[in-house]
């Protein structure tokens, strides 16, 4: 877990825990990839420019040539290969610093299902015809964090996404099924899928202003919604934003929402939990109105 430090004490902890810059430290191994300048029209405003394709550090893809062996050369090259990447990723992660997300985990003991070409495609809640997948866990985990959120057994539908960002899309995509002409309303600390669902479905959007500490200003949010009454409203409420860990007050967003004259059919929340979800209850209560809808996204 990386996050703010607190005191001295806490650095004086980290730091009896944490070598910083040992002997083993080797700054070659963590390659800098310089990004491109942004391109700007004559009037100096950033341009968007399709299909330029900037490359920086990349590995070659060689094909074997028809009558190729394959040698111990090539496994040994490969094997070199692999191991500079891992070095790589042990100097880049032993200095990581930015996301408040965990780095203690260790997936060894799921090596043995490597060789299996495991796929839960479809509703995990409907029985499958592919029959080589992993549903018995998937439903287990739903049911687990349906458990964490208080949420009955029955009253709940979901899925494991792949990423958070699959968890924002798909929780935006019902919002706007459910009501077509919705307009997306998300604090402009969202995170950049939320507004690439926007882009995606050709949803109007409305950005939002934060408070100083990362949280939608509800204000502001008053101000959007009175002015745009006669569509309903598509929420993204944040449970940890992606750079100051913010959480948006859900109850005051609802109240907001109430005061501004969305009656309950009129409005959708999704919440885009991908930081805090998994730890928001074991910190704070957080009420979930049965007759609201929500999406959670966690990761
Ligand atoms: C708040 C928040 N939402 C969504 C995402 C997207 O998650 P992913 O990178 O897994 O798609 C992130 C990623 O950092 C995030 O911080």
């Amino acid at each position: 877990m990386v996050g703010p430090l607190e005191s001295d004490h806490t650095i004086l902890a980290m730091s009896e825990k944490i070598e910083i810059l040992s002997d083993d430290f080797d700054p070659t191994a963590v390659v800098t990839e310089p990004l491109p300048s942004p391109v700007t029209n004559g009037g100096g405003e950033r341009e968007m420019v399709l299909g330029r394709n900037v490359h920086t550090t990349s590995l070659a893809v060689t094909e074997p040539e028809s009558n190729d062996e394959f040698t111990g050369d090539k496994e040994a090259y490969m094997a070199s290969v692999l191991a500079r990447y891992r070095k790589t990723l042990v100097e880049r992660t032993k200095y990581h610093l930015g996301y408040p997300y965990n780095l203690d985990f260790d997936y060894g003991a799921l090596g043995q299902l490597q060789h299996f070409s495991i796929n839960n495609l479809g509703d995990p809640f409907i029985e499958s015809n592919y029959g080589v997948h992993s549903r018995p866990f998937e439903v287990g985990v739903l049911d687990w964090f349906a458990r964490l959120w208080e949420i009955e057994r029955d009253d709940y539908w979901g899925y494991i996404t792949n990423c958070g960002t699959e968890g924002n899309l798909h929780g935006i995509l019902v919002g706007r099924e459910m009501l077509p002409d919705g307009i997306l309303y998300a604090s402009s600390e969202s995170h950049y899928s939320v507004f690439k669902a926007a882009r995606m479905y050709r949803m109007e959007c409305e950005k939002v202003d934060t408070l100083i500490s990362g949280e939608i200003d509800c204000d502001d949010l008053r101000g959007k919604l009175l002015a745009n009454k006669v569509k309903p409203a598509i929420l993204n409420v944040n449970i940890g934003t992606t750079v100051k860990g913010a959480v948006d007050d859900l109850d005051l967003v609802i109240k907001t929402l109430e005061e501004c004259g969305f009656s309950h059919d009129r409005f959708y929340i999704h919440c885009d939990g991908a930081l805090f979800g998994l730890m928001m209850p074991f910190v704070k209560r957080v009420s979930v109105q049965s007759s609201i809808v929500i999406t959670l996204t966690v990761l």
